[in-house]
């Protein structure tokens, strides 16, 4: 069976574990440090600052960034932390509505939700295509909101040939076992502010700027040394991975975008695209079968697939609750007709030519 995702670990990966585990260093420490050194150094990025996990990331960089009470606009197609982790950080996220080609903010949806509290915008670079840089830093400056990027799937993603890491004020990564750099739970959040990187590094431990000496609340979101080593080794082999994703998105676009019924994510006009998901949406009546019936045939023919997501952030119940029922009518779309394809760092050639055949199959299934 093909799967979705490849967690495994390298061989020096686990080594470089190891070393730090039996050298007794388990918490945050020199290898967090040489991390966050090398991973400003990869992405060109001034400051790096390493956290417990992606929504850590994002909740660093909010509380950061912006002041309770302000709002934030954010897409609602998205993994639920983008908006989650504004709502805990104080704010209150404006959700908003996606481009149906390249899954992106929609910046006129956006323009129309702005009240005079709108202080912040958080884009999701989602499945590792780069949003419009440029447009989204016109918006915010016409505006006058600061930026909070959530780069949590998009390890590897550039623009105008630039990392997006190095693009903006404060960055957020996950290291999540499904992410193009993995090392079990970790996050980054990159930025060229000093200021705003200290402000994070404090934050990150309860707000401790001298030992037992609190100036402000923050929490314990420290990365260990374990994960932070893994994270070291694996940059190694990451423009690999990144190759070995492109090389298999190439296959399946190819394979698939002429296929009636079918409409791959539209790659933004700048963006290299770092294939954390391969998605495409199923038009039910144009392609002969629901995606439903597409997932089952797959698995059938020995492919996993997914769906992500299946409920867009508005129409979660704990924010339906909170802020009353909206309709944005992309992202509802996008949830009964989104699909997702293998096109991980492991898949050979031969996977990737065996998933389009198998979606090619389907037609004649029916
Ligand atoms: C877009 C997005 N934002 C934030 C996160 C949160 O990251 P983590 O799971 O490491 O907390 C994720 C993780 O799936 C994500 O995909």
């Amino acid at each position: 069976m093909i799967q979705m995702a490849d967690t495994h670990l390298t061989e020096e990966e686990i080594q470089a574990a190891v070393r730090v585990l039996r050298s007794g260093a388990l918490r945050q420490g020199p290898e967090c440090d040489a991390f966050e050194n090398e991973f400003a150094a990869l992405t060109g990025a001034k400051h790096a600052v390493s956290c417990a996990n992606g929504s850590a990331s994002l909740h660093l960089a909010y509380t950061a960034v912006l002041e309770p009470g302000d709002e934030v606009l954010v897409p609602s197609f998205t993994f639920f932390a983008t908006a989650s982790m504004a709502i805990q950080s104080g704010m209150k996220p404006i959700l908003c509505d996606v481009d149906p080609d390249t899954y992106l903010l929609d910046l006129a949806d956006a323009e129309k939700r702005l009240t005079p509290k709108t202080r912040g915008i958080a884009p999701v670079h989602l499945f590792g295509n780069a949003c419009d840089v440029d447009q989204i830093r016109a918006f915010a400056r016409k505006h006058g909101l600061k930026i909070i990027w959530d780069a949590a799937q998009a390890q590897g993603t550039r623009w105008k040939g630039e990392d997006i890491g190095a693009l903006g004020e404060a960055v957020c990564y996950s290291f999540y076992p499904t992410k193009n750099l993995f090392v079990g739970e970790g996050g980054m959040v990159t930025t060229p502010d000093s200021e705003l990187a200290h402000r994070m590094r404090f934050l990150r431990t309860h707000g401790q700027t001298e030992k037992y000496t609190h100036t402000m609340l923050g929490w314990n979101y420290r990365m260990t040394d374990v994960e932070a080593a893994i994270g070291r080794a694996q940059m190694k082999r990451l423009p690999d991975m990144l190759a070995i994703r492109q090389r298999n998105a190439g296959i399946l676009t190819a394979g698939l975008r002429e296929m009636k019924g079918l409409r791959l994510q539209r790659v933004t006009e700048s963006s290299t695209h770092s294939w954390h998901q391969f998605c495409l949406v199923v038009d039910r009546s144009a392609f002969g079968m629901t995606r439903e019936k597409l997932m089952e045939h797959m698995k059938r023919a020995g492919v996993a697939t997914a769906i992500h997501y299946p409920r867009a952030v508005h129409q979660q119940p704990v924010i339906e609750e909170r802020y009353g029922r909206m309709q944005l009518p992309v992202s509802e779309r996008l949830t009964e007709t989104i699909l997702a394809l293998p096109v991980h760092h492991v898949l050979t050639e031969a996977d990737a030519h065996k998933i389009v055949r198998a979606m090619r199959s389907a037609v004649f299934a029916n």
